[in-house]
């Protein structure tokens, strides 16, 4: 007779919606040996197909806990930063339950870019020189100082708090910065509560490259680096989204660069965080610039990127499963992690007048045409099915049409041929996803 306890599938769930925790669940499919019964909360129409979608939202983390008991969850992984910035994790291993993402205090490494900046600071890890400002006054005061240049130079005006992605200004001249610094503090970019402190830093030049790893809170595994676009627009034009797309390629980094990033800021961040009580264990994705005088820490992120996250997962070759069993016994030490020698790139497919406002429930056409194959996956970030089973937009960005290749060039084809059979009135993608224009000059 069958027990409670022994159960004959492991549950797993992911807490998010988009394209990354598609990938997430697509991902533990794939590669896992054991016989998983996956969940999401809430997920969306594409994981729907392989997972049982639960609806309790990403942010709701009583719920979630709840559910995560009832259900005897074996493993919970969370996708977005919000509940993790909320304290998700302590919530549930103060309840004996396993998850994977840092600890509240370890997640104020992305929650808060002040204290962010102080602890690279405070550990001598490579960041542009910065301050805080409490008010406007301390803000233009700071900008008026001369820290930052002559009132011509370019200067980064960035919101304290979580404001996915609208809460950072470059602006081109101290005056543009002034004026970001009164749009920030007047609630009209991002929420009030994200903009109670503010970070101003000298803007860098270079090539931006972001390094993902897991930790297990002593011992890391690297993932292959990877770069987003993060403007809607060819050429990088327009305003900024989500990420339009997203690519992985060998020749992102060269090793020489690659160590001097492990060892003057994966090492130091990894040790800082142990050194100052809050141990990282979850995913940490670095936003790193690589200047003419070395990589340059631009933000952390305390969990998988989206859309980097689509890009990376298709070449790996180790069980994911056992990755994340590894971070929470505190052995990642002792497996190799195994990723295919390829390019990746991921496209995303987006919904017309995405970053504003844009229509819903647009049926999509051409998606059957697409099999999955060892080479192309379609990840569904924004839509639903509908009742007589077509899938329907209900989001901004909609799906990252995602490949691997021998090249990046072979990748990106993939890509773009299989989105050619996709289409639904107002559907907008990046056409030079891959193309980078280089080395901003500010
Ligand atoms: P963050 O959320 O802090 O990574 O900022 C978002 C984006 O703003 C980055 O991906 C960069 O493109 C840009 N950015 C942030 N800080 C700087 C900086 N100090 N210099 C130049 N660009 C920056
Ligand atoms: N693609 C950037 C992020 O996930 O924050």
């Amino acid at each position: 007779m069958l027990t409670g306890s022994s159960k004959l599938t492991t549950k797993v769930l992911v807490v998010g919606s988009g394209g990354r925790e598609h990938a997430l669940l697509q991902t533990l499919q794939r590669t896992s040996k054991l016989p998983l019964s996956l969940f999401s909360a809430p997920g969306n129409g594409g994981i729907s197909q392989l997972a049982t979608c639960v609806p309790i939202p990403a942010n709701d983390i009583l719920a979630l806990l709840r559910f995560a008991r009832a259900e005897n969850i074996d493993l919970t992984i969370v996708g977005p930063e919000g509940p993790l910035a909320d304290g998700i994790v302590d919530e549930f291993e103060g309840s004996g339950l396993k998850i994977i993402g840092p600890s509240r205090a370890a997640a104020r490494l992305e929650a808060s870019k002040s204290f962010a900046k102080d602890f690279m600071q405070r550990h001598e890890i490579p960041t542009a020189p910065y301050a805080v400002a409490n008010s406007a006054g301390e803000a233009v005061a700071a900008l008026r100082s001369g820290k930052f240049g002559p009132p011509e130079s370019a200067v980064v005006v960035k919101a304290d708090g979580l404001a996915a992605g609208k809460g950072v200004v470059v602006a081109r001249s101290h005056d543009e910065a002034e004026r970001a610094v009164v749009e920030l503090l007047s609630g009209s970019l991002v929420a009030p509560q994200a903009a109670q402190h503010l970070v101003i830093e000298a803007a860098l030049a270079g090539r931006e490259v972001s390094v993902l790893l897991f930790a297990d809170g002593r011992d890391y595994v690297l993932m292959p680096a990877a770069r987003d676009h993060k403007r809607i627009g060819e050429n990088d034009t327009g305003p900024n989204t989500g990420g339009m797309g997203a690519i992985t390629d060998a020749k992102l980094i060269d090793s020489e660069t690659l160590n001097r990033i492990v060892r003057d800021i994966v090492v130091p961040t990894l040790e800082g965080a142990v050194a100052e009580g809050f141990p990282f264990r979850g995913i940490l994705f670095i936003g790193l610039m690589l200047t003419a005088t070395g990589p340059q820490v631009l933000e952390y992120n305390v969990r998988f990127g989206d859309p980097e996250t689509q890009a990376v997962l298709v070449r790996l070759q180790t069980d994911l499963w056992r990755i994340f069993q590894a971070m929470i016994t505190g052995k990642l030490g002792d497996i190799d992690v195994d990723w295919s020698e390829q390019a990746s790139a991921c496209v995303v497919l987006a919904s017309g007048g995405y970053p504003g406002a844009y229509e819903t429930g647009v049926v999509i056409s051409g998606l059957e045409r697409l099999a999955a194959s060892d080479s192309l996956q379609v990840f569904h970030a924004g839509t639903e099915k509908s009742r007589n089973g077509d899938f329907v937009t209900s989001g901004g960005r909609v799906l990252g049409v995602t490949s691997t290749g021998t090249t990046l060039v072979e990748a990106l084809r993939t890509c773009y041929e299989a989105i050619g059979e996709v289409n639904w009135k107002g559907m907008q993608y990046r056409r030079d996803i891959g193309r980078f224009s280089e080395s901003h000059e500010w």
